[in-house]
């Protein structure tokens, strides 16, 4: 899961998806990550640790690192939350592998239309609850499509 910062959606798909396929039998690996590195290290923002923890999910272990090209081999799908994210982490593809690895988040929940997780960063507490909502869809859609396969 990658956004710009890591701090803010990131981790909540991150959080979600882990929270999720805890108790299926799915030995999924997760992990979040952002494009930039001005946030590495840091806590997720108190925003999403809140919004998180009043759905019941704890991501308060997590903490903030920047997306490395190692990711394309310790990683399946690398899910961006939107078209900046998307054409960052591409740039990064040593091949067509990597390319074919990396999808827009959205897409789950609403094929071929390649809308973006909006940024909250600078807005109030609703952008949070919206981007909780749109990940807690796409993480059902991803869970849907892949658990059976
Ligand atoms: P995120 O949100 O990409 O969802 O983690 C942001 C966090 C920090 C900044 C921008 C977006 N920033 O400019 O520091």
């Amino acid at each position: 899961m990658v956004c710009l910062g890591n701090i803010c959606r990131s981790p909540l798909a991150h959080g979600i998806l882990q929270y999720k396929v805890y108790g299926l039998d799915l030995d999924w690996k997760i992990d979040s990550a952002g494009t930039g590195s001005w946030h590495a290290g840091e806590l997720p923002d108190p925003r999403s640790i809140a919004i998180a923890k009043a759905k019941g999910i704890d991501i308060t272990d997590q903490r903030a690192r920047q997306f490395k090209v190692e990711d394309f081999d310790r990683f399946d799908l690398i899910y961006a939350m939107d078209a900046s994210n998307y054409n960052d982490i591409r740039r990064l593809a040593r091949n067509e592998t990597d390319e074919g690895k990396v999808r827009l988040i959205l897409n789950e929940s609403y094929p071929g239309e390649n809308r973006r997780v909006p940024d909250p960063y600078y807005g109030g507490n609703d952008g949070f609850e919206n981007v909780y909502n749109l990940l807690d869809e796409a993480t059902d859609r991803i869970i849907e499509r892949l658990h059976s396969s």
